[in-house]
C-alpha cells in the first residue's frame, strides 16, 4: 500500500531507520559519563534491566501505535482518544528541547573532526576539551554549522539518505569501536576498567542511579517521543506480523553499540589516567588520548569521529523530523516553512546551550547551567513522564490486547504484564522521586 505520506521500501528500512535513530551520542556521550558518575556496574545493571522490561516494552508500544493508526503522534494519540492528544504535543516538545543541545555536541563532534591531529597530540587532553567548550565562537560556528546540516537533510527529506546512509555507518562504527576496545583491552590496568563497568557497588545504588538510568535508556533507545509512532507509520502492510522481528535487532544494536563504548572507555581511563569525574567531557578526552596511542592514531580519529558525526545526525534529523512532521500534518505549514521556524528556534535556543559553558557561565537554573537543565529536564523527567503516560494509555485505556494483531509477539503474555504493571510502576516511582 503505497500513500503520500510515504513509506519504507521494506521492513529492514524501518529497522535501518530506527536503529539509526537510536544509535548516537546516547550511546558514545552519554552513556560513558552518567556511568562514570553513577558508580559502574550498579549502573550499569539498573539500564540493562530498565532496558529490557520498560524500553523494549515501550518500544514495542511505540511501533503498535504507528502501525495501527498510521499517523504522527500527536494525530495517532488524539485519533484513538482525544483526551491524550496532550502526549503527543508533549512528545514533539521533548524533542524540541534535546534537539538545540544535541546539536551543541554535534559541534564538538565536528570540532575534533576537523582538527582531529592537534586534539590527538595535546600535553592536556582535558585542557584541550575545556578550551574548545568554553570558548567565545569557535564552539558556536560548530553547533551552527551542525543544525544547517541537519536542517538541510530534514528540509529534502530522510527516507532514501538515512536508509542508504546507515547500511553503512552502523557496521563501519561497530567495525572501528571493536578496533578501539581491542586496544583499550591491551593497555597496561585495563583490567580496572573492566571490573568498574561489569562489577556493580551497591554503595552507590539508589533511586538517583535508577532514575539516571531510566532516563539513559529512554534517551538512548529513542523512545518516550512518539519517533516509532512516526516509524511505524510508514511500515507498509504486509510488515504487520512480526514486530519482534524489527525491535530486538533496534535494542540490541543499540545496547551492544554502548556495551563496546564502556568496554573501551573505562579500561583507557584506568589505564592512561584519566579522571573519572570529567563529566560531559569524558568521552572528548578519552577517545583521543587512546588515537595517540595507537598506530595511525590520526588517521583513525578522523574516521571516527566522522563515523561519530554521521551517527549523531541521523538521530539529530529524527529528533527534528517529529517537530516537522507536527507542523506540517497540524498547523498545515510547507515543510520549506516548518523547517524555517524549527532551524531559528534550535538557533536560539542551540546559542545559549552552547554559551552556558563560557559567557553565560553565571546563569544558572536550580543549580545547573542552561545545558544540563534542558539534559535533565527532557531526560528524567520529560521522557520517564510519558512512558508512564504512554503506558497508561495503552495498558489501561487502549488496552494491549487491541494491539496484539499488530505486535502478535512470542513474549505476548509478558509484553502485556510490562506494559500495564512493570512500566508504569517503575516509571512513576523513580518520577516522583525525583520531583520531590
Ligand atoms: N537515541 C538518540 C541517541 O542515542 C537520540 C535521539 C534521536 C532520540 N531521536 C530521538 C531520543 C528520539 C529520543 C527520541 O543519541
Amino acid at each position: 500500500m503505497e500513500n503520500n505520506r510515504g513509506s519504507w521500501n521494506s521492513k529492514l528500512g524501518l529497522v535501518i531507520a530506527s536503529a539509526a535513530s537510536a544509535v548516537g551520542l546516547g550511546n558514545l556521550w552519554r552513556f560513558p559519563y552518567l556511568t562514570a558518575k553513577d558508580g559502574g556496574g550498579a549502573f550499569l545493571l539498573a539500564y540493562l534491566l530498565i532496558t529490557v522490561f520498560v524500553g523494549a516494552t515501550l518500544v514495542i508500544t511505540e511501533v503498535a501505535l504507528g502501525i495501527k493508526t498510521r499517523k504522527n503522534p500527536v494525530g495517532a494519540y488524539g485519533s484513538i482518544n482525544p483526551k491524550f492528544k496532550f502526549l503527543g504535543v508533549m512528545n514533539v516538545i521533548t524533542t524540541s528541547i534535546i534537539l538545540p543541545y544535541y546539536s551543541v555536541v554535534g559541534g564538538w563532534i565536528l570540532a575534533y573532526l576537523a582538527k582531529a591531529h592537534l586534539f590527538n597530540n595535546m600535553k592536556d587532553y582535558k585542557a584541550g576539551f575545556l578550551n574548545l567548550i568554553t570558548a567565545d565562537y569557535e564552539p558556536l560556528v560548530y553547533f551552527l554549522i551542525f543544525i544547517v546540516l541537519t536542517a538541510v537533510i530534514v528540509f529534502f527529506g530522510v527516507q532514501k539518505g538515512i536508509e542508504r546512509f546507515c547500511k553503512f555507518i552502523l557496521p563501519a562504527l561497530l567495525f572501528l569501536l571493536i578496533v578501539m576496545m581491542c586496544r583499550a583491552l591491551t593497555l597496561d590496568k585495563a583490567i580496572e576498567g573492566v571490573k568498574f563497568f561489569f562489577v556493580p557497588d551497591f554503595s552507590k545504588f539508589d533511586a538517583r542511579t535508577c532514575l539516571d538510568a531510566m532516563g539513559q535508556v529512554f534517551f538512548s533507545i529513542s523512545v518516550g517521543m512518539g519517533i516509532y509512532i512516526t516509524y511505524g507509520s510508514y511500515l507498509q502492510d504486509d510488515g504487520q506480523k512480526c514486530i519482534g522481528k524489527v525491535i530486538w535487532p533496534v535494542v540490541t544494536a543499540d545496547t551492544v553499540v554502548s556495551l563496546l563504548t564502556g568496554l573501551t572507555i573505562f579500561p583507557a581511563v584506568f589505564a592512561l589516567g584519566i579522571e573519572m569525574t570529567s563529566g560531559t567531557g569524558l568521552v572528548f578526552i578519552t577517545f583521543p588520548k587512546i588515537f595517540g596511542t595507537i598506530y595511525l592514531g590520526t588517521i583513525f580519529s578522523y574516521v571516527f569521529f566522522a563515523i561519530f558525526f554521521f551517527a549523531a545526525i541521523t538521530s539529530a534529523v529524527s529528533l527534528m523530523e517529529v517537530a516537522i512532521s507536527f507542523l506540517i500534518d497540524n498547523l498545515k505549514m510547507s515543510r520549506k516553512k516548518a523547517v524555517w521556524i524549527d532551524f531559528i528556534y534550535c538557533v536560539v535556543i542551540g546559542s545559549i546551550s552552547s554559551l552556558s559553558f563560557g559567557k553565560l557561565g553565571g546563569f544558572t537554573i536550580a543549580g545547573k547551567n542552561f545545558f544540563d537543565q534542558l539534559d535533565f529536564l527532557a531526560s528524567n523527567i520529560l521522557l520517564p513522564l510519558s512512558g508512564f503516560l504512554t503506558s497508561i494509555f495503552v495498558g489501561w485505556v487502549l488496552g494491549p490486547e487491541k494491539l496484539q494483531v499488530f505486535t502478535n509477539l512470542k513474549q505476548q503474555k509478558m509484553f502485556e504484564f510490562c506494559i500495564k504493571w512493570v512500566a508504569p510502576i517503575a516509571t512513576l516511582i523513580l518520577f516522583v522521586d525525583c520531583v520531590k
